[in-house]
């Protein structure tokens, strides 16, 4: 499959943009890709903001960060980085229309030993392989949000993809600094999605029940389970209507009623209150998104 010194990262949003620099900062050329000029502009503004800080508390020295910026191109036109690229990682819109569209697009600009690997959190390869003419050179590559910080990569591999694309794939994300946890079977939402929803619904039936308020659930979770934050408090900052739109793809999959979203989440999403990013969720935030403390806005 050859060596692979050259990254092509599609999508310059919340993952893309950190992506882009965690492969920069490993020592690939590397280039970011998106439709939109102003997700570039914002995507590599906030990385130097990011960057300067770590300079500033001495987690980076200056010549590190100038020479993965030397690396780090970002633009619109996919043809030209393509041709170079030995790994792609695609890190566009959670759409599977859009994503098979750049898949079959990136089949045809792309050296053919390229790997094409999907950030999807929620398509599994199978999805997206066959509208290439190399399944067996396409997987997941799943890094988790913020993407400079969390260590864990999920790789996962569909019923086409071979070894030597698992291989490659594993020595690439640790070349990273990750650490690659590979699933040999495709499940929809992999395997750390699917324990944080897992928790999240439980959580959700204890407050439907009415056993515990949200503030309850939350103070349980953070201080006897040891969670960063409780499951409410997650949602509200990941936005309510991402799991909405998971659950509700999962259940037109499954058919189970018990994929379905539930009352108090459907609630909030018909109602726009859809976390920090509204101001309103399962609590209320200022206008700088910080909580406003003691106010959940929903205490049944
Ligand atoms: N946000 C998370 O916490 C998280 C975590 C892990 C994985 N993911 C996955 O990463 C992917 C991206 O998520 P995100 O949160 O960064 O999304 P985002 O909305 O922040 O960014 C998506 C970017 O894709 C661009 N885009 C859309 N269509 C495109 C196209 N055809 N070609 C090139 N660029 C295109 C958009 O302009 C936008 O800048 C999704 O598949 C998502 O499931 C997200």
């Amino acid at each position: 499959m050859g060596t692979i010194d050259r990254i092509l990262v599609i999508g310059a949003g919340t993952m893309g943009a950190q992506i882009g620099l965690v492969c920069a900062l490993a020592g690939f050329e590397t280039a970011v890709y998106d439709l939109a000029e102003t997700a570039l502009d914002r995507a590599r503004t906030e990385l130097e903001e990011r960057t300067a800080r770590a300079v500033e508390k001495g987690r980076l020295s200056e010549a590190e960060r100038d020479a993965a910026f030397a690396r780090l191109r970002f633009g619109t036109d996919l043809t030209g980085p393509a041709a170079k690229a030995d790994f792609v990682i695609e890190a566009a819109v959670e759409r599977l229309d859009v994503k098979r569209k750049l898949f079959a697009e990136l089949d045809r600009l792309t050296p053919p030993h390229a790997i094409l690997a999907t950030n999807s959190s929620g398509f599994v390869p199978s999805r997206i392989a066959d509208a290439t003419g190399r399944p067996d050179r396409v997987c997941n590559l799943h890094f988790f949000n913020p993407a400079m910080v969390m260590r864990c990569v999920e790789i996962v591999r569909g019923p086409q993809t071979s070894d030597e694309t698992v291989r490659a794939t594993v020595a690439l994300a640790e070349r990273l600094g990750k650490l690659p946890v590979v699933l040999d079977k495709e499940i929809p939402g992999f395997v750390a999605n699917r324990i944080l929803g897992a928790v999240r619904d439980e959580a959700i039936r204890l407050l439907e029940g009415g056993i515990a308020s949200v503030e309850a659930i939350d103070t349980v979770c953070r201080t006897a389970l040891g969670y960063p934050m409780g499951p409410f408090e997650l949602m509200d900052l990941t936005g309510i209507d991402i799991g909405y739109h998971t659950k509700k793809a999962r259940y037109e999959e499954s058919g189970d009623p018990q994929d379905l979203p539930s009352r108090s989440v459907t609630e909030l999403v018909e109602r726009g209150e859809l976390g920090r990013k509204t101001g309103k969720g399962w609590y209320a935030y200022d206008r700088h998104g910080n909580k406003i403390e003691g106010t959940p806005w929903i205490s049944r």
